[in-house]
């Protein structure tokens, strides 16, 4: 069904060249954004720059605009790239030069449901599709890979022998910190070592998480988690979040000193630095989740932090 208030928005009154300038630094308000506003963004990078370079720009562009409207975790991956790819099919089969010409050929194109000709909805609700490109279930998008990015099979892999990657690992110091998470109703803690800042612009922070932990769906459901940096006194609290035995659910945190800090996650008071997160994004890494944290706050003090090396914690 076309979009009725596209007429009306501010987008779409804007010249070629002021919209994609605007466009790019995040300078439209959500209203001002609609769906036709994307298809005339997708179609202006695939006929300037060709579909996979228009893919990039098209996701850059989308990350500013949902972060200018303080909704980071708005960018999906998947609809982002099949819309691209649509767009660049009609572009192939029946090209014009200008916008509202190439939609009088495409008239499909302002139907948001065109998706669900290609994707079931529980498909494209799923995490994954938002994180990183799932090829589509029902039919393929011409041009589009036909094959989800999630890495090959292990089988197709030469991989290295376990105990020499864990050798080579065991080598390298890392910090070592406490995540923490809550689903509304528990809350939870991790010693993670795989925290490692990621981008200045957005400030990012990635953790690697097992894909069976019980944190991941509590991230996954608030989109917030913390991060607490220990310092080298805080080995047994290492131990301790890592453990099995430990008690479920806020009694964990019993005992350590802690404090609610933003999004009522727990800060642990006697760390190195702390970092509150909202969700940015997630990928596939094998046996864990790659988790892209969007950094809202951020502090240190002057302690010595503990480090993981060698099996010990130093
Ligand atoms: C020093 C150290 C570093 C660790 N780093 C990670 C990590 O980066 N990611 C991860 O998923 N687990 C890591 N672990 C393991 C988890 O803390 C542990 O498996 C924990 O029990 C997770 O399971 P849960 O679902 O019970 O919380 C680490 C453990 C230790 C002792």
């Amino acid at each position: 069904m076309p979009d009725k208030i596209t007429s009306e928005v501010a987008s779409l009154r804007l010249d070629d060249d002021e919209f994609i300038a605007t466009f790019e630094r995040g300078g439209f308000g959500g209203g001002d954004f609609p769906h036709k506003a994307h298809i005339r963004m997708a179609w202006m990078y695939v006929t300037r720059v060709g579909p996979e370079a228009a893919i990039d720009r098209a996701a850059g562009g989308i990350r500013a605009l949902a972060k200018a409207n303080g909704q980071p975790t708005l960018y999906h991956d998947t609809l982002t790239r099949a819309w691209v790819y649509l767009v660049a099919d009609a572009v192939t089969k029946s090209p014009s030069a200008n916008f509202e010409e190439f939609l009088a050929r495409n008239p499909q194109l302002l139907d948001k449901r065109l998706r669900l000709a290609y994707y079931s909805p529980d498909v494209l609700s799923s995490a994954q599709a938002r994180a990183t490109w799932i090829a589509p279930d029902l039919a393929p998008i011409p041009g589009a890979p036909k094959s989800s990015v999630g890495g090959r099979e292990p089988e197709d892999v030469p991989a290295v022998a376990g105990a020499d990657y864990l050798a080579a690992f065991g080598s390298v110091p890392t910090a070592v910190a406490v995540m923490a998470a809550t689903d509304g109703v528990n809350v939870h803690g991790m010693t993670a070592s795989s925290v490692t800042s990621l981008s200045m612009d957005p400030p990012l922070v990635l953790v690697c998480v097992q894909r069976e932990s019980r944190i991941l769906p509590m991230i996954r459901a608030s989109t917030h988690f913390s991060v607490s940096f220990l310092s080298d006194r805080q080995p047994d609290v290492a131990r301790h979040f890592a453990s099995p035995q430990r008690a479920a659910g806020a009694a964990q945190f019993h005992g350590i000193p802690h404090r609610a800090g933003r999004f009522g996650l727990p800060i642990l008071t006697d760390a190195s630095a702390w970092l509150a997160c909202d969700l940015w994004c997630e990928y596939p890494g094998g046996d864990h989740a790659i988790v892209c944290g969007l950094v809202r706050e951020a502090s240190g003090r002057d302690a010595h932090p503990l480090v993981s090396y060698s099996q010990r914690l130093l």
